[in-house]
């Protein structure tokens, strides 16, 4: 393991994955030293850019507690999680243990080593359906579905820690529709069996798949698709480095949206699809997916006043560009 000083140091998990990869870039980019803990299990080794991997599972609780003794990070950012909604609908255990349960086992390991701050990747699916919009931190936690809820009952977790202990401080950051592809195109999404909308377009657009499917025209929204807040990968990740530096100076625990504070409906994204990749793909029009609420868009004011995020890439088009980009070359690269 390296030698630089520990003020530098942080674990990821799930640091191989889609978001946490592009975390330990910017991370690497900003002279951290890393250490990515992650099973491989739906993320790629390829993708972690800097630092150091350690393969392991969070159920592991002896690897947690040897890999953190032996680096002694200033802090732990923790995205590894199942993440998809609907997944958790059919298979709701499967959800409170690698999302709950895992982040106990983690909880208890950075207790027993005395790591004393985490970021941790929440969902605005934790909001469930909201009767208001733009939801606030402070809007109640009603998640409609299995996901919501196993990351809601993870901030639980961590807000009774904190309170418990004055040596323990962590940020939550209730991501909303994380998209796009590093601008730079070294990074980008890359599942066996993406379900999220940008990707799955792209993908149709490119031909793996036959056609997208639209999943319900009946919501109470302009056109009747669901509205979301779609927030570029890099400017998520950069909340996260911002994250690290208000926990730096002492900040106090806090939990912050991270969106636009705009949304758009999946009509608004299959049109943009099209304009970007130039190609009239198939769409066709179904029923209702389960788990989905109909509009969700972040109010933002929180993280901006408070963490001084500055977002960069706050354009659908760029999204979808950098998104298309990167799929242009997972099929160059035969992947
Ligand atoms: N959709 C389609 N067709 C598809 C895929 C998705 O119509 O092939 C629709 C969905 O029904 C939904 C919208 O596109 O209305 C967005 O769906 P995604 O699967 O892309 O994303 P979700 O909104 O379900 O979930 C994502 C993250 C969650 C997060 C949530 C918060 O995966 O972690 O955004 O807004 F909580």
């Amino acid at each position: 393991m390296n030698s630089s000083s520990q003020a530098t140091r942080i674990v990821v998990t799930g640091g191989a994955g889609y978001i946490g990869s592009h975390v330990v870039l910017a991370l690497g980019e900003a002279g951290y030293d890393v250490l990515t803990y992650d099973n491989l299990s739906t993320g790629n080794r390829d993708a972690i850019l800097s630092g150091e991997l350690v393969v392991g599972d969070l159920a592991d609780k002896d690897l947690l507690v040897k890999t953190l003794t032996e680096f002694k990070p200033a802090a732990v950012m923790h995205f590894a999680a199942s993440i998809e909604v609907g997944e958790s609908v059919v298979d709701p255990l499967k959800y409170y243990r690698n999302n709950s349960v895992n982040a106990l086992n983690l909880l208890e390991a950075l207790r027993v080593t005395g790591t004393g701050q985490m970021i941790f990747s929440s969902t605005a699916a934790v909001y469930g359906n909201p009767a208001q919009l733009p939801v606030t931190e402070n809007t109640p936690l009603q998640p409609i579905n299995p996901y919501g809820a196993s990351k809601m009952m993870t901030e639980r977790f961590l807000d009774d820690l904190a309170q418990a202990n004055a040596d323990f401080r962590y940020v939550a950051l209730r991501y909303f529709n994380v998209a796009g592809a590093d601008p730079e195109t070294r990074l980008g999404q890359d599942y066996a069996n993406p379900t999220h909308l940008i990707t799955r377009a792209l993908k149709t657009a490119l031909g793996v798949f036959s056609r997208l499917q639209v999943f319900g025209t009946d919501y109470p929204t302009q056109d009747g698709t669901c509205i979301r807040d779609y927030i570029h990968v890099a400017d998520l990740a950069q909340a996260h480095l911002d994250a690290l530096r208000y926990l730096s100076t002492g900040a106090q625990s806090a939990v912050f949206n991270c969106g636009y504070g705009h949304g758009f409906s999946v009509r608004d994204v299959v049109a943009m699809a099209k304009e970007v990749t130039g190609i009239d793909f198939p769409v066709v029009e179904t029923g209702r997916r389960e788990g989905d609420p109909a509009e969700l868009v972040a109010g933002c004011e929180k993280i901006h006043r408070e963490l001084g995020w500055q977002p960069r890439f706050d354009d659908l088009k760029v999204i979808l560009r950098t998104a298309w980009d990167w799929e242009k070359k997972l099929v160059a690269r035969g992947g």
